[in-house]
């Protein structure tokens, strides 16, 4: 019987990742903690996350390695795969909306000069294993008006000129990311996860 995917909705809270974090236990491998508002959203290094409320994503995914349920067992020094999936993701979703992005080292997304999305990755580590990984993920969708001091933003909406539902489009993110996400089982699979993370990364000089 096929599982129903777990996606957690909530009107607000401080953020994302602390709650995957609090609730980790009872979570299985690919659930999602999403929020309409986040009041305390976090970035990379100390920023804060912007989104103005009810118009991105803002959620987190929570993949588990190595138990029942859960995807093959990932060693720490194999970390990145976890940057390489759900970066992959992200472009995949994104080119089916005809936008074409790119990796900006390590883990956000580009289209030219512009940021359309972050990723805050926060490992569980079981001695040398990651146990479970909780991927933060803001991806602005409809907003057209940003604060002045956020460096470069942009919007789905801006870029397509269309707007978009979010709880649709998590949905469909959701199917893409656990496609790629499946990836991370094999040796082959991680083999190409690596290859393409490496064609569209691009670094700052
Ligand atoms: C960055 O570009 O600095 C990373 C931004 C990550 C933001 C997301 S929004 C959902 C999740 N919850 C958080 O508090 N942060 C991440």
């Amino acid at each position: 019987m096929e599982k129903l995917t777990d996606i957690r909705w909530y009107d607000s809270v401080e953020s994302t990742n602390d709650e995957a974090r609090r609730l980790l236990c009872e979570l299985d491998n690919l659930s999602v903690i999403a929020a309409r508002c986040q009041t305390a959203g976090r970035g990379q290094g100390d920023h804060k996350w912007h989104s103005r409320p009810g118009e991105n994503l803002t959620f987190s995914v929570v993949l588990k390695f190595g138990g029942e349920g859960a995807l093959a067992p990932l060693a720490a020094r194999d970390a990145l795969l976890i940057t390489e999936t759900v970066t992959l993701a992200l472009r995949l979703y994104l080119a089916d909306e005809g936008v074409k992005a790119r990796i900006k080292w390590p883990n956000d997304i580009y289209v030219g000069d512009l940021k359309v999305c972050g990723i805050l990755i926060e490992n569980v580590l079981h001695g040398q294993e990651v146990a479970s990984s909780i991927i933060g993920i803001g991806l602005n969708l409809n907003q057209t008006v940003f604060p002045e001091d956020i460096p470069n933003p942009t919007s789905l909406s801006l870029l397509t000129g269309r707007r978009y539902d979010p709880e649709r489009e998590l949905v469909r993110f959701h199917g893409i990311l656990a496609d790629c996400a499946e990836k991370t089982n094999t040796a082959e699979g991680r083999r190409y996860l690596d290859g393409i993370f490496n064609e569209y990364m691009f670094r700052l000089p």
